[in-house]
């Protein structure tokens, strides 16, 4: 390797918000982290921070109910930005009342959040995408917004399993101008060299040189 890779050297927990306008009112770039319940959302960003329990984990679905902010620090490249964990979609067992809550909340901070940059959107490596997947994709190509599709627990798979789902994600889900699914896996730390260059390229000015 002739270059080093780079890497978080902190992050810290901000604020929690439920709903758009509790947002933090600052300058930092947001990459926002989107997929239904239980995929591993919290769990990635605890890997890529490499902090334990930074964002809560859980074996039962529906864990984190609030948009959580975390600001991290990278080095190699050198930037700083701001990881958004929102709550999972397509959790059954609480209230449609509370489902279709959450829904607005989530549509409307990738609408309308302007701090916003890039979307992470997590798909289990195991599973082909689902409806709910389909549908929050279109919201997002109607948000404008790039996305960055993560086939999450990927040690739970073959690697030619991993190369089939990498390649059936690309053909159901990316737009011509979107980075190339990634490979990840919170448990051995697949992939995540690779998604921060992805975020660095989203959240760092671009060099003329
Ligand atoms: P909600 O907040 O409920 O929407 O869930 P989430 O998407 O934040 O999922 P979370 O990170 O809490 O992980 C759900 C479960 O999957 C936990 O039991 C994790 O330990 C497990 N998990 C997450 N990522 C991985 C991974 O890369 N590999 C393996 N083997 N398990 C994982
Ligand atoms: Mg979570």
């Amino acid at each position: 390797m002739d270059k080093e890779s780079p890497a978080v050297i902190s992050a810290k927990f901000l604020t929690s918000a439920a709903a758009i306008n509790q947002s933090p009112d600052h300058d930092l770039l947001e990459i926002a982290i989107t997929g239904r319940s239980n995929v591993g959302k919290s769990s990635l960003i605890n890997a890529l921070c490499n902090i334990k329990k930074l964002a809560k984990t859980s074996k039962t679905p529906g864990k984190t109910r609030l948009i959580n902010f975390f600001e991290v620090r990278v080095h190699n490249p050198d930037f700083t930005f701001c990881l958004v964990d929102l709550p999972g979609y397509g959790y059954a067992r609480v209230s449609k009342t509370e489902q279709e809550r959450w829904g607005k909340t989530i549509e409307s901070f990738l609408l309308k959040r302007r701090n916003l940059v890039a979307v992470g959107q997590l798909i289990d490596t195991r599973h082909p995408p689902t409806p709910l997947d389909h549908q929050m994709r279109e919201w997002l190509a109607h948000s404008r917004r790039p996305v960055i599709t993560v086939l999450t627990k990927a040690d739970k798979v073959s690697r030619l399993a991993g190369e089939n789902m990498r390649r059936t994600a690309t053909i159901e889900l990316l737009s011509p101008y979107d980075p190339a699914p990634v490979l990840f896996s919170a448990v051995n730390r697949q992939g995540v060299s690779e998604l921060l260059e992805i975020i660095a390229g989203f959240v760092t000015p671009t060099k003329s040189d």
